[in-house]
């Protein structure tokens, strides 16, 4: 039986391996394992790093597989040149799904830049910033003390953040309800990165309809080879090399 590799912690590696449960497969998704309580995915789950490229390489040969997806997020640089690399190195097909980047739109009101501090930087004095990043990208925030931060978690941090806050749990909502959340803290800037997908586009369409600025942290650089941008693509190149037919 052929085997799937899929590098996964998105959205769009778990659809990949809700599609692929109902063929003749065996699906590997493989987390990075950072996550304590990661959601149910289809098929077999593995956890943890590889070591390196070269590991991969030999975990690759050892499971036999068939065809290696990258599906990892566009903001984690290491496991993606990784893969590419170790695919090469057991000779096995290899496709990365990447979702497209957000593109500014009439009526957006974003301020593009490549990392934390130059955002940091960025927020005009006395501004009040919803921060909408994860927790291990926060403290270099702490070097704007004039400036007063929302930061929206779903679950609290298990250690204190470096940087005076305002803490919100709450998981991000619809467009309607992302405007109601800017309105109701005052919110005068948003600082997010560029990670394409539908799941946190709601607070940019409520930026665009408040005229609220946006401070948007574009993507690494990256060149993985073989990039396509859905996970209807991904299919078409397991199908093609694995001779199996989709439903
Ligand atoms: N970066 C983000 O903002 C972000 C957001 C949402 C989800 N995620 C997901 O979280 C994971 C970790 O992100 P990161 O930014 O820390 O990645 P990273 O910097 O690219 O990877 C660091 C190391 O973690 C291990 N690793 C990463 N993804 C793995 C996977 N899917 N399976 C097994 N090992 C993996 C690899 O270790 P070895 O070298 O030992 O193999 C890799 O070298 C990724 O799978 C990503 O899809 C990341």
């Amino acid at each position: 039986m052929n085997t799937i590799l899929i590098l996964g912690g998105t959205t769009e590696a778990a659809e990949l391996a809700r599609r692929l449960a109902s063929l003749p497969l065996r699906v590997i998704t493989s987390l990075a394992g950072r996550t304590r309580d990661p959601a149910r995915l289809d098929g077999e789950v593995r956890s943890g790093g590889f070591g390196g490229a070269e590991g991969l390489a030999r975990y690759i040969e050892a499971e036999d597989v068939t065809v290696i997806v990258d599906a990892t997020h566009p903001f984690a640089t290491r496991i993606s040149p990784n893969a590419a690399k170790a695919a090469e190195l057991a000779a096995r097909p290899f496709v990365r799904l990447e979702r497209p980047a957000w593109r500014k739109t009439e009526g957006d009101h974003w301020l593009e830049v490549t990392s934390l501090e130059e955002a940091a930087s960025a927020i005009p004095p006395d501004a009040r910033v919803l921060l909408a990043l994860g927790r291990q990208h926060i403290a270099v925030f702490s070097q704007r003390p004039d400036v007063h931060f929302v930061v929206r978690m779903i679950d609290p941090p298990e250690a204190a953040l470096e940087l005076s806050y305002e803490l919100v749990l709450a998981r991000p909502g619809n467009a309607a309800e992302e405007i109601a959340f800017l309105q109701d803290r005052r919110i005068t800037h948003i600082v997010c990165r560029n990670s394409g997908g539908t799941a946190s586009y709601a607070k940019l369409h409520a930026a665009r309809r408040l005229q609220i600025p946006v401070i948007l942290i574009a993507r690494p650089p990256q060149s993985t080879p073989n990039a396509v941008g859905d996970v209807e693509a991904v299919l078409e190149f397991i199908t093609a090399h694995t001779g199996l037919r989709l439903a």
